[in-house]
Formats: C-alpha cells, sequence, structure tokens
C-alpha cells in the first residue's frame, strides 16, 4: 500500500518539475510558488536531497533587492494562469515575478534538510535572513510583533472567511471586466466567488500602481491584517534560522534572538478572550477576527503554549465536528462550507505544521490522529489539492506537489 502511494508520489512531484523548480498542479498553477516549493523540498528530501535542495535554490534566485521572496516566479509566460506576470508587473526582482509574498517556510524546511548538507545551508542563510527582515521591516512596520498581510494571496489562504470583513475595506469599482482561468479548470463550487476575485485585482491593481514600493504599500493599503498563520510560520522560521546560525554562523545571531523575542510577545496581541483562540487582527481597524481558523493551531508550532488548555479545546471541538482533520474553518460556523477552498477544506500541509506544533508539546494522541486522517485521505481520494472534511471527497487541482510531498515526508519515515 505505502510503496503503491510513494510511487505515484514522487511521480507527481517528477511530472511537476520544470527543470530546478516545481508548479503545484499542471495548467492551474503553472509557475513556482513560494510556500508550495517549499513543501516540494520537503518530499524531494526522502528520494532526491539534489534536487531538494534546487528547489529552495531556484525559489531565492526571484528574490527582490529588499529581500522579499515573491509569492510567484514567472520564469515563463503561461495562458492557462490568470493574473499572470503582465498583470502583476512585478518587476523590482531579478525575474519576473508577484509583487507580495507568502508564508516563509523555507528556513523550516532547510533546518529540516541541513544536517545532510550543511555547505548548502549556509549558503542560504543570509537569504533567508534578509527575507525575514524583509517581512519585519514591510510587514510589521510598527513593530508590533505580529506579521500582516497586504493581500489574501499573501496569506496562502486566500478566502478565509477571517478576510471577508477586513475585505470591505478595498474598492473594487474600478476593476472592470476580466477572465478568469481557474473556474474553467475547477468546479467553481470550489473556487472563490467573483467578489472575492475582484478584491484580489483591486488590491494587486493598488500595489502596482505604487510601482510595488514596499512602505507605501504597507502605509496606503485599506488591507492590512496581522495573520495568525503567517505570523507563527514566520516565528518558527526564525528559530529554525537561529539553530542553523548559531551552527553554522553566516548571519547575526543576536539580531535574530531579537525578532523572536519580539514576536513572543506580539504573538499575544492575537489571543481572542472571547472565543478562547489565537485569531486575525484587522491592523486599520484593530478589531481581532471572530473565528478562529486552521492557522490558530499553528501556535504551537510556532513555539507557543500559553493557552494550552483553551487551544485544545477549541482544536478538539473542529475535529470532532468533522469527519476529518483539521477543517481550515469553524466546521460549525454558518460560513463553513465544506468544499469551497479555504473556507473549509482540510489542507494537508496544514495539518503537517499543526501536527509537529502538537507533538512540540507532547500531544503526540493529536499528532498521530491528524496524520493519520491526512494519509486516509490520500488513500481515499488520491492526490488533491484539498479535501472535504465531511467526506473526504477531492477537491481543487489534482496531481498535486504538496499532497504528494506531505505523504512522502508522512509515509516514508518522518515522525513525531
Ligand atoms: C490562485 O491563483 O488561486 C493562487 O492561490 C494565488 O496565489
Amino acid at each position: 500500500m505505502t510503496t503503491h502511494f510513494s510511487e505515484q508520489a514522487m511521480q507527481i512531484l517528477r511530472d511537476n518539475d520544470r527543470g530546478g523548480y516545481t508548479v503545484p498542479t499542471a495548467s492551474l498553477y503553472p509557475y513556482q510558488w513560494n510556500w508550495d516549493s517549499a513543501f516540494a523540498a520537503l518530499g524531494f528530501a526522502t528520494f532526491d536531497e539534489d534536487r531538494a535542495w534546487q528547489e529552495i535554490e531556484t525559489l531565492f534566485e526571484a528574490q527582490w533587492p529588499d529581500g522579499m521572496a515573491p509569492h510567484i516566479v514567472f520564469r515563463v509566460d503561461e495562458p492557462t494562469y490568470f493574473p499572470g506576470p503582465s498583470v502583476w508587473q512585478g518587476d523590482l526582482g531579478p525575474l519576473p515575478s508577484s509583487g507580495i509574498s507568502q508564508p516563509p517556510v523555507a528556513g523550516t524546511i532547510v533546518r529540516h534538510m541541513a544536517a545532510g548538507s550543511p555547505e548548502r545551508a549556509k549558503a542560504l542563510l543570509p537569504k533567508i535572513d534578509a527575507w525575514h527582515r524583509w517581512f519585519h521591516a514591510a510587514r510589521d512596520p510598527q513593530g508590533l510583533g505580529i506579521t500582516a498581510i497586504t493581500h489574501p494571496w499573501e496569506s496562502g489562504r486566500d478566502n478565509l472567511p477571517n478576510w471577508d470583513r477586513p475585505g470591505q475595506a478595498v474598492d473594487t469599482s474600478t476593476v472592470g471586466d476580466y477572465e478568469r482561468r481557474d473556474t474553467a479548470m475547477v468546479d467553481p463550487e470550489m473556487r472563490p466567488l467573483k467578489e472575492d476575485y475582484d478584491r484580489y485585482l483591486a488590491l494587486v491593481y493598488f500595489g502596482r500602481e505604487r510601482g510595488w514600493d514596499r512602505d507605501l504599500v504597507a502605509a496606503e493599503t485599506p488591507f492590512f491584517v496581522a495573520d495568525v498563520g503567517t505570523t507563527a510560520i514566520l516565528l518558527r522560521a526564525e528559530r529554525d534560522l537561529l539553530a542553523m546560525g548559531e551552527a553554522y554562523g553566516e548571519i547575526d545571531v543576536d539580531a535574530v534572538r531579537d525578532r523572536i523575542a519580539l514576536m513572543e510577545d506580539g504573538f499575544e496581541r492575537l489571543w481572542n478572550p472571547e472565543i478562547k483562540a489565537y485569531c486575525s487582527l484587522d491592523l486599520r481597524t484593530n478589531e481581532l477576527a471572530e473565528t478562529a481558523s486552521s492557522a490558530s493551531f499553528l501556535a504551537w508550532y510556532a513555539g507557543i503554549d500559553s493557552h494550552h488548555d483553551e487551544l485544545i479545546s477549541e482544536l478538539t471541538r473542529y475535529i470532532a465536528a468533522a469527519q476529518f482533520a483539521v477543517p481550515s474553518f469553524d466546521p460549525e460556523h454558518a460560513l463553513y462550507d465544506p468544499i469551497r477552498y479555504w473556507r473549509g477544506p482540510v489542507w494537508l500541509m496544514m495539518n503537517w505544521m499543526i501536527a509537529h506544533g502538537l507533538a512540540d508539546f507532547g500531544r503526540d494522541d493529536l499528532y498521530d490522529r491528524i496524520r493519520a486522517d491526512s494519509l486516509a485521505l490520500i488513500q481515499k481520494s488520491g492526490f488533491a489539492e484539498y479535501f472535504s472534511p465531511a467526506d473526504g471527497q477531492p477537491c481543487g487541482g489534482d496531481s498535486f506537489t504538496w499532497t504528494a510531498a506531505i505523504w512522502l515526508a508522512w509515509a516514508d519515515g518522518d515522525s513525531a
């Protein structure tokens, strides 16, 4: 059983390889995406370490002079995707790219691989460090210790209901007509609505009109939300960067320690005592989201355990209300939708991060449950982009890179 699925998973990674970088899935996402690549490396590392390193190295080939590693790298212009390079006009870096970033998983994956190839890790450390410093400067200009997103796509969790309310501030009146490509390839019921896409485009035009000037965007964007997911992933990656800096040098470890201390304090700003979970915080209105999401359970992955029992209760409720763990949004909430993109479905790379965080704090029981559900979803429904927590049906794109990668990481020996 394991062998058959592992062979399929390796084949998916090879098929999605475009020569040193991997697309998340053919046609629907025909470029290099940032956090997808980090997970692709995790998968490749189980059978081809050299190729795993290349994945991260090619990602940083597109790094902007100010440190940003963009969320999409456009090495080609593919007609199957909208909005492509001519719409983004992200031309401040060495390669055409989008103008925003994505959750910085790469540092954590590099640490995972570093022992086998310290020289390659060492070469990446200053780049990862510059990227993390960019997050602090560009996405936390007030030094609050929490990390903002300037676009729902920057969170990687595009149409999470938590973005609905802050998104109301985005003026979509000048977006005009455009043709989506995603809904021609995937059931529209599984993709964001037009009103969400209008906002996504309005925010692309907003950044583009400001020449992707990071300080102007941060100062003027109507959408500036401290995201619990991005904050947790950055804090975890900072800890991994510190460990590598202590082992290999190359970076200012005292500065990393200071950033970690700032974020440990800042993380508590995201605690919502009403619902007893970490939530996102709209920095324009100072309003905390009223609902948790699967990213709330990344606190442990970030090394934060200040509300252990309360957060475990919320997670337990999520798990009990669905057949498969972990729904991306509250399965008992009116806005929950088990098949629509980030409004409910299970994403296996989120499961991998949530489970590892739980294991770090002694919750091997929950680690085992989340891992078992993740592997069962693939056995039932294949290597889909995401899955319904209600019945496990496959959703979104298929032959998906990060789903294959998580299979390889989890089925082939990765344990808590
Ligand atoms: C998409 O096109 O749906 C992507 O998530 C954007 O990053």
